[in-house]
């Protein structure tokens, strides 16, 4: 078995309209790369952290008690690994702060690229609880809508009260999910500690319908019925402010197609699902829209099958 691992991990899109912190979807084409290599010493250490451009990140560190891939890899580390350490060399794809599960992509590519090192590697399912403490650690809370489809792919239900466990669910056919990233940030924790603590039975009772009509919808491949229940009325009313061009590119989505968008994770990106057909058409009008706005921006075509983190070498 070489000691040097590389893994992969996908960006993805959190909350998905109607499911707040416990549904998520893997995207293709975009996420982090781990390298994992076995050293003397017996912990894990951080050796760099690569950005977008392949250069030395300027904001991230390389202190591994503060990176959610060295946070996560120690914690796979801790139960599972012998008497060497780990080195880790992070290279990002995935923007930060941008509702793409960054942070996430990151902790699961590093449980990947180590679980690979351990003598007896451990099923991808049971990777879940060690990224989710790299995860904790950016986002100030236990949601796994991230990180379960980074590590496992496809559509993912992962609701708190269920945790470790989660629930691979039935994609329809023929629907593309359509990322836009606009040039902005946000951050999750401070996103997070903004929203109301409370709702009210009318809110919490609509919401769980349209959670509910969306899953039945899925696996029906009903698009009337996505259409009706790809719809978030809690979360995203309370954060689209803070994302300037989320009505002009939400309304584009929709007139081009769109059977619903909302914002990715707690934004700034935003998603659109729609006919495969439709997909390039949908994002060139949401890029459209979002530069007439002034703000630069760059989307990504993903089907709903998209695979999990894979290791690479
Ligand atoms: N579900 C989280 C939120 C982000 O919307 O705050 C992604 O894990």
């Amino acid at each position: 078995m070489s000691d040097t691992i590389t893994a992969f991990a996908p960006a993805s899109i959190g909350n998905v309209a109607v499911g707040f912190d416990m549904l998520g979807l893997a995207l293709t084409n975009v996420g982090d790369r781990v390298q994992a290599r076995k050293i003397d010493g017996a912990t894990v250490t951080l050796a760099e952290v690569r950005g977008l451009d392949g250069e030395i990140h300027p904001y991230l560190s390389n202190n591994a008690d503060e990176n959610t891939a060295s946070i996560a890899a120690q914690a796979l580390w801790n139960e599972h690994g012998d008497a060497c350490g780990i080195e880790l060399k992070v290279h990002k794809g995935v923007p930060l702060q941008s509702g793409m599960g960054s942070s996430a992509a990151s902790a699961v590519a590093a449980v990947v690229a180590v679980n690979a090192l351990l003598e007896a590697p451990l099923p991808a399912e049971a990777l879940l609880v060690y990224a989710l403490e790299g995860e904790k650690y950016a986002s100030g809370g236990l949601h796994a809508d991230n990180v379960a489809p980074s590590l496992l792919g496809g559509l993912i239900l992962c609701p708190r009260v269920l945790l470790p466990d989660v629930v691979r669910l039935p994609v329809p056919k023929g629907v593309s999910a359509v990322l836009l990233h606009p040039d902005l940030q946000v951050n999750t924790a401070r996103a997070r500690r903004r929203l109301a603590k409370s709702y009210s039975m009318a809110q919490w009772l609509e919401q769980q319908g349209l959670l509910a009509g969306f899953i039945a919808a899925c696996a029906a491949s009903d698009i009337d019925l996505i259409r009706k229940t790809l719809r978030d009325v809690i979360i995203e009313p309370q954060r689209s402010a803070a994302v300037p061009c989320f009505a002009a590119v939400t309304e584009a989505a929709k007139r081009a197609g769109a059977l619903g968008c909302s914002l990715s994770g707690s934004g700034p990106s935003i998603f659109a699902f729609c006919a495969e057909s439709e997909a390039r058409n949908v994002a060139s009008a949401m890029e459209h829209a979002c530069r007439q706005q002034g703000i630069g921006c760059q989307s990504w075509v993903s089907p709903m099958t998209a695979p999990g983190a894979r290791v690479e070498d």
